[in-house]
């Protein structure tokens, strides 16, 4: 019985599908800015998937091979912290801590200090992913990293292909930290609900 239903409420899903996609194709046009379309339409009656990512970013400031390079700061400056730099990042993300390792997306995107007392962080990225299915997708982090904190939890606002409407959070740790150049390898472990 379980499965009878089953069955008829995939058959009654799917033509409700090819219902939608027919008209809501039939709905558009030329001239007409918006309406209201069903979710099923875009694939959304699919149970949403939970992805767990983990890779290494490597923010490299110093020397010819830097990925991420300071392009403004501020006229002055309080001792307590770099407040008002900003910097524009294309960081490799590596399947293991040495760089070597195989490269499975690029970071792209914008960190500023923006704290007068600490070196907390804004930061602004695309996680522009290479690797397996997740090739050309994208993933969008907004949000505050303490730096000096063990682990620095950011929000992933937004995603593209395999990560349309996506949601959830990243948890960052450095993993090791250059004090002469201060270039740094960042772990992150990345959550991510999507269809
Ligand atoms: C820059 O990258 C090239 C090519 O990967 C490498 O041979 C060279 O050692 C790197 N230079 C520095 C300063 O890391
Ligand atoms: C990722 O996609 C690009 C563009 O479609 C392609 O050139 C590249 O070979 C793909 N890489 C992998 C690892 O599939």
């Amino acid at each position: 019985m379980a499965e009878l239903l089953l069955k008829h409420s995939d058959a009654a899903a799917f033509l409700l599908t090819v219902v939608t996609l027919t008209s809501s194709f039939a709905a558009l046009g030329s001239d007409s800015f918006s309406q209201n379309i069903s979710p099923l339409s875009l694939g959304l009656n699919k149970p949403e998937k939970l992805s767990h990512l983990h890779f290494y970013f490597h923010d490299i400031v110093v020397g010819k091979n830097a990925t991420a390079v300071r392009v403004a700061q501020a006229p002055t400056t309080t001792a307590a912290s770099p407040f008002g730099v900003v910097v524009v990042l294309d960081d490799p993300l590596t399947v293991g801590p040495d760089i070597g390792s195989e490269l499975v997306g690029k970071a792209q995107g914008i960190y500023a200090f923006a704290s007068q007392t600490d070196s907390s962080l804004l930061v602004a990225y695309n996680f522009a992913f290479m690797a397996e299915e997740y090739n050309g997708s994208s993933l969008t982090i907004l949000g505050r990293n303490t730096v000096s904190s063990a682990v620095r939890e950011m929000p992933v606002v937004g995603g593209s292909g395999t990560f349309r409407f996506a949601r959830g959070y990243v948890e960052a740790r450095t993993e090791s930290f250059d004090l002469k150049t201060g270039n740094t390898v960042v772990e992150y472990n990345v959550y991510v609900l999507h269809y």
